[in-house]
């Protein structure tokens, strides 16, 4: 029987690095090729339990180098490719915004002409929630995949763009694609700019957490594990040219999410700082799931099992984000905020 070849972008971030584990664990018979530039936000310590698998491959590659990604895409003629590739912090894109433009809309039009190039049989682009801009705070609104896109950042602007890009090789060339949008993940190896690892790691050094504004802006919360299931399942059943919304009804203010933190871990609630607000900071995310709860997923993790579970790993796992906390991280920090 002939394998079938993955292609992960983005697969030594925090994401596409928990689903690559997740693929080549499950599907011992299929390949799995991780594509990673390794920025910043990229590491491969996070792969050493599986980096002399078989089924595993890295290819250090910048997905907008159209040449370079085109003659791979010949080569090894992939049959499908899951695309986490991208910039993806807010605050980042706030400061920043050109590389978002380019890595996030022209990296993912290289990859569509290249899995056009070569006939894949399915293309999922790992999107957002935040492409549908903000909700009030009226606990019966959500996000459905009817929502019409508004995005506010430049950060959710380029993911809307690119996933615009995306429905058009669909309409345009019949490439067979899905679109996934999901809500805000945590679990293992999420990049400690992020609130839940930025505060889970300021905590354990007994350091000042900034929340930004009032602390009451919401975030619906998925465990990483369940989102890897999710993307799995649209892989294999999702249905050619739909878009699905992944979300698991975790909706928290940020302030009850860093609060839940400090008490876990027995600190002192004078650890939490209010600082200025970010720029054009939305107000609420939440995600009606129901049509991906109909395609067969089920998310298996709530808030609570989920953060204690995130918690654990990392207490257990200190020396992965201590290596990160310095230097460039470091700078950014200090650039970042005024503390
Ligand atoms: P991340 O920043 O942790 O990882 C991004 C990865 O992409 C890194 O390994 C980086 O090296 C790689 N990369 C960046 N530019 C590249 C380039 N030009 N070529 C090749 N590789 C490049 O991101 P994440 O939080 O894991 O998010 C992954 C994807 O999921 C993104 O597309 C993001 O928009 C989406 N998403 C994230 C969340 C979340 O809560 N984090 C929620 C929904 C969707
Ligand atoms: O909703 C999905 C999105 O979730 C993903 O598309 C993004 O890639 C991902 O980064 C995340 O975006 P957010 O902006 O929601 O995540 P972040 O962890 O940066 O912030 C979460 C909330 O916490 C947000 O309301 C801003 C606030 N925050 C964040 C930081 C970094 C603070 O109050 N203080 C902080 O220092």
């Amino acid at each position: 029987m002939v394998k079938k070849k993955v292609l992960v972008t983005g697969g030594a971030g925090f994401i596409g690095g928990n689903y690559v584990q997740y693929m080549v664990n499950k599907y011992p018979d299929y390949d799995i090729y991780n594509l990673d530039l390794l920025t910043y936000a990229g590491d491969l310590t996070k792969h050493r339990d599986i980096e002399t698998n078989e089924n595993y491959y890295f290819v250090k590659e910048d997905i907008i180098d159209r040449e370079s990604i085109m003659s791979l895409f010949e080569n090894e003629k992939f049959d499908y490719v899951v695309h986490f590739a991208a910039e993806s912090h807010v605050d980042r894109s706030i400061t920043d915004p050109g590389i978002f433009v380019q890595t996030n809309i022209m990296g993912t039009q290289v990859l569509l002409d290249a899995s056009k190039q070569i006939g894949v049989s399915k293309f999922v682009h790992v999107s957002t929630d935040e492409v549908y801009g903000e909700l009030d705070f009226n606990p019966k609104t959500f996000f459905t995949e009817e929502t019409p896109l508004q995005p506010n950042s430049p950060y959710s602007a380029s993911k809307a763009s690119s996933d615009l890009l995306v429905r058009s090789y669909h309409e345009t060339y019949d490439l067979p694609i899905n679109i996934t949008r999901c809500s805000n993940n945590y679990g293992p190896y999420h990049f400690p700019e992020k609130l839940i690892p930025l505060t889970i790691s300021r905590v354990l050094n007994e350091e000042k957490v900034p929340v930004y504004g009032d602390g009451k802006n919401i975030r619906d919360w998925l465990h990483v594990n369940d989102h890897c299931a999710a993307i799995d399942l649209v892989l294999h059943e999702g249905v050619n040219g739909e878009v699905y919304n992944v979300g698991g009804h975790n909706e928290r203010t940020n302030l009850e999410v860093v609060k839940t933190i400090v008490n876990t871990l027995n600190k002192s609630a004078d650890l939490i700082e209010f600082v200025s607000d970010r720029l054009g900071h939305d107000k609420r995310y939440a995600i009606d799931p129901t049509k991906l709860e109909q395609l067969g997923w089920k998310p298996k993790y709530t808030f609570e099992t989920g953060i204690a579970h995130t918690i654990q790993w990392y207490l257990d796992n200190k020396n992965w984000w201590e290596q990160i906390i310095t230097g460039e991280y470091q700078s950014y920090f200090e650039k970042q905020y005024s503390f």
